[in-house]
């Protein structure tokens, strides 16, 4: 049996982000074929058969229910331990799509070919960025029509500021897609479309080698070396270090659904992350190999059976080795105690397990005590990890409970469901919890309020839709928000904790803020 070292050496923790549609899904399932986690193609998710309605929360909970066993999948390839962090997608986009980029060490980004950067890559890729962790591109699709691989670098570097090295190039795309060649091992891959079958034949031949012709094509050719000049004059140079830093995104052309360029993808994906790295606490970093185990909760998912009222609290193990008969210490509930029903996730299946390392992220049973952000250590090593941001809102209703009897519940439940992480509550400057504006990143976040707090907690409320996009903290401690100059369509609020907030209808209602009130600091994410 390993020690624990090797064990976290061998470990690599990855979010998946894209736009819906973009291919995250496929390229998932081809990543856990290859690691043998999965037989079959099609098993990650239902997806279209979950699709659901609204209206109806066991539709809702079956969706959540998929999305938390695909939340987290381990599998292991050539001697690696990887885990596969998924980000919601979808109707289930929310808070904990950001939140779970907190729990990873580095990002793949899938992009559509035909599409380039869309909306969603570009708020989770947003996020990466708070942590300057490794960002990989994979630009799929390129078995169908493509744009120019050169305007898509563009977009990349200019509408996320990050420099692109492309690891292979691209010959031709859609019915033309002929393959890519690797810069790096200076070849071709050649694709091969095999009767209208899905997988295809990767062959290697040099640049140089008298088949090319007639494989890819004279024009095909021609094409192929005026673009390796202009990439390798022109282009970025290879940099491991601004990679790691993310500040050089590697790029990967190639097509999932064909298991096109996946593999060499995951090798050199492998050969560039690291294990788990140290993360900041408030007595300094700590180091993933010491010998005490820690953790952080990065993810509260409500039980499906309302029955119990109980959760399951997802955890990023941060450092040392977790065994079931451990005794952990509770930062933030200052309690020492053991971790319930440990479960980890692999493709479809949930398992409790005895024992895991850093860099793994385990579920486990909740009764109501843990928040997000909170940390676990040892009882003999005290320390705190630094909180997680307080991911910016888009939506806004104003929400009322319809019978003013039934206050408590209410209270009770809107808190319970805001500790969870899915929805944020604010009020009015000065004003008290009979009203409360809810925030929410995805809109499916108030369909399972309304339904939660009148199935669980009997309390019918009232929502009204309100017309802000856009939230800033103000960081400008003991200014008083009344004396800003803003518009009329601007509204000042204030969080559970005091702190106090702007919301806007639109970004020019930002900048005006700004330019009309010199000193004033906002922030797009709330301090955690
Ligand atoms: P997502 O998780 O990012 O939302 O995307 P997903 O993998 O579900 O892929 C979205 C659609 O794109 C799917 O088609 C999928 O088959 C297709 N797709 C993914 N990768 C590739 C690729 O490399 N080439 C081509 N041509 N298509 C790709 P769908 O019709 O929506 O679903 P399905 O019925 O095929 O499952």
């Amino acid at each position: 049996m390993a020690n624990y070292v090797d064990e976290i050496k061998r470990r690599r923790t990855f979010a998946i982000i894209s736009h819906p549609d973009a291919g995250k899904t496929t390229l998932t399932e081809k990543l856990l074929l290859y690691g043998g986690a999965i037989s079959l193609a099609g098993s990650v998710k239902g997806k279209k058969t979950a699709k659901h309605a609204v209206s109806d929360w066991m539709e809702i909970e079956k969706q959540r229910g998929i999305s938390v066993t695909s939340s987290v999948m381990q599998f292991n390839y050539q001697g690696f331990c990887i885990n596969i962090l998924d980000t919601p997608g979808h109707q289930d986009f929310s808070e904990d799509t950001y939140r779970t980029l907190m729990a990873a060490d580095s990002a793949v980004m899938v992009i559509d070919a035909s599409k380039g950067v869309e909306k969603q890559t570009r708020k989770l890729f947003k996020v990466c960025t708070l942590r300057n962790i490794p960002i990989f591109t994979f630009i799929n699709k390129m078995d169908r029509e493509a744009r120019n691989p050169f305007d898509l670098l563009e977009e990349i570097e200019k509408e996320l500021g990050i420099r692109t090295f492309p690891m292979n190039w691209p010959i031709g795309s859609g019915k033309e897609f002929k393959g890519v060649y690797d810069r790096n091992k200076k070849e071709i891959i050649a694709f091969k479309a095999n009767n209208g079958q899905h997988e295809v034949e990767a062959t290697k031949v040099d640049i140089n080698d008298e088949r090319l012709n007639a494989l890819i094509g004279e024009d095909h050719r021609n094409t192929l070396v005026d673009d390796i000049l202009l990439l390798d004059g022109a282009g970025y140079d290879f940099d491991l270090e601004a990679v790691r830093n993310g500040k050089l995104s590697p790029v990967f052309f190639g097509s999932a659904l064909t298991n096109f360029g996946v593999e060499p993808f995951l090798e050199e994906f492998l050969n560039m992350t690291t294990s788990p790295l140290p993360r900041n606490a408030d007595v300094g970093l700590i180091d993933p190999f010491q010998n005490e185990f820690s953790a952080f909760v990065f993810k509260i998912q409500a039980n499906m059976n309302k029955a119990h009222r109980d959760r399951i609290a997802f955890m990023r193990i941060c450092s040392g080795k977790f065994d079931k008969s451990l005794d952990v210490y509770h930062v933030q509930g200052g309690k020492k105690m053991k971790l319930l029903q440990p479960q980890q996730l692999m493709a479809q299946d949930r398992e409790i397990i005895d024992e895991a390392y850093a860099g793994d992220i385990i579920g486990v049973f909740d009764p109501g005590i843990f928040s997000i952000g909170d940390t676990l250590c040892s009882p003999s090593n005290k320390f705190s990890f630094g909180g997680i941001p307080t991911f910016a809102p888009e939506h806004f209703s104003r929400v009322q409970q319809v019978d003013t009897m039934k206050r408590k519940q209410f209270v009770k439940g809107m808190s319970q469901i805001a500790q969870e992480g899915a929805i944020q509550i604010f009020q009015e400057l000065g004003g008290g919890m009979e009203e409360v504006i809810v925030g929410v990143v995805g809109t499916l976040q108030f369909d399972v309020l309304e339904y939660r707090l009148k199935n669980e907690y009997n309390v019918d409320i009232r929502m009204e839709g309100l017309p802000y996009q856009y939230i800033r903290w103000i960081e400008n401690s003991g200014l008083d928000p009344k004396t800003l100059n803003l518009t009329s369509d601007t509204k000042r609020i204030q969080d559970l904790r005091g702190h106090h907030l702007l919301i806007f209808a639109n970004e020019w209602s930002i900048r005006w803020a700004q330019e009309h009130n010199e000193g004033l600091v906002l922030a797009e994410f709330g301090k955690g």
